[in-house]
């Protein structure tokens, strides 16, 4: 049995009088990959955006229901959103590297902390580039500016930038659906690397990918939780047959 890291239970999220989310109850284990799938349009990002409160940012959207990370609601009003997206890093699908050099952008979040010297942001710049693969890449080249580089590296850039305030977990939107399959296969590689340590929630509309990498699969469809369970029984012996019609590319 693993541990719960994420609760949540009775979601609901409405972008002014819509409802796109209507009840979803998902449970987020520790050091595990979560998959959500579904076809697009079905709640997977809005999802994945109440998990650190990034719907904040976006006008007119209300969630309701319960979600707790560490048992701790992170609606409350006390939540400090700016620590808590700390704690819930997120990787998006466009990558989206801040125009500075490779170093000072997975240096960002630390800076904001004044209790790291210089000696441990290297450690952690260094540490971040390799676990997400692309330390050999840019190594000599630190102070390039990140803009500079290929879209694959740029998004192993922002995967390394999330990593070095290490993260209770790492939320990451179709991360590669922008990129070649080489970059893909990179990133893959990363996010299994990294699952011993760091709790993972991706969005796929990649079925294979889910298969690949997920321990655990949420299948999504019109704002619903159709099926939650562990991603080996879901691809061999799907319950609902909304979800077998989905796996066997009835709709898409
Ligand atoms: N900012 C927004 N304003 C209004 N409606 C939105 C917004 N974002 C998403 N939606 C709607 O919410 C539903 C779920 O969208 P989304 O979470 O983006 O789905 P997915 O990521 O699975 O493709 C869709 O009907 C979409 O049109
Ligand atoms: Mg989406």
């Amino acid at each position: 049995m693993t541990d719960k890291i994420i609760t949540s239970d009775g979601v609901r999220v409405y972008y002014g009088e819509k409802e796109a989310i209507h009840g979803v109850h998902i449970d987020i284990h520790e050091k595990q990959i979560t998959a959500l799938i579904g076809p697009s349009g079905c709640g997977k990002s809005t999802y994945l955006r109440c998990l650190n409160r990034m719907n904040d940012l976006m006008p007119n959207t209300t969630v309701t229901g319960s979600i707790k990370l560490q048992g701790e609601d992170i609606y409350a009003p006390k939540v400090d959103v700016v620590d808590l997206r700390k704690r819930v890093g997120m990787v998006f699908q466009q990558p989206n590297p801040f125009p500075f050099s490779i170093y000072e952008n997975v240096a960002y979040g630390l800076r904001t902390d004044r209790k790291f010297s210089k000696d441990e942001i290297d450690q952690r710049v260094e540490e971040s580039l390799k676990q997400a693969a692309i330390w050999d890449e840019v190594k000599d080249d630190l102070n390039k500016n990140a803009l500079e580089l290929s879209g694959g590296q740029q998004q192993r850039v922002c995967v390394a930038r999330v990593l070095a305030v290490h993260p209770e977990v790492i939320l990451l939107d179709e991360p590669t659906s922008a990129l070649d399959p080489i970059s893909s296969s990179k990133i893959e590689e990363t996010l299994m690397a990294i699952r011993k340590d760091y709790t993972i929630v991706i969005v796929t509309h990649n079925m294979q990918q889910a298969a690949r990498i997920s321990d655990r699969t949420a299948f999504l469809l019109n704002g619903n939780l159709i099926e939650y369970s562990q991603t080996k029984q879901m691809f061999i012996k799907p319950e609902k047959e909304e979800t077998s019609d989905y796996l066997n590319g009835k709709f898409g």
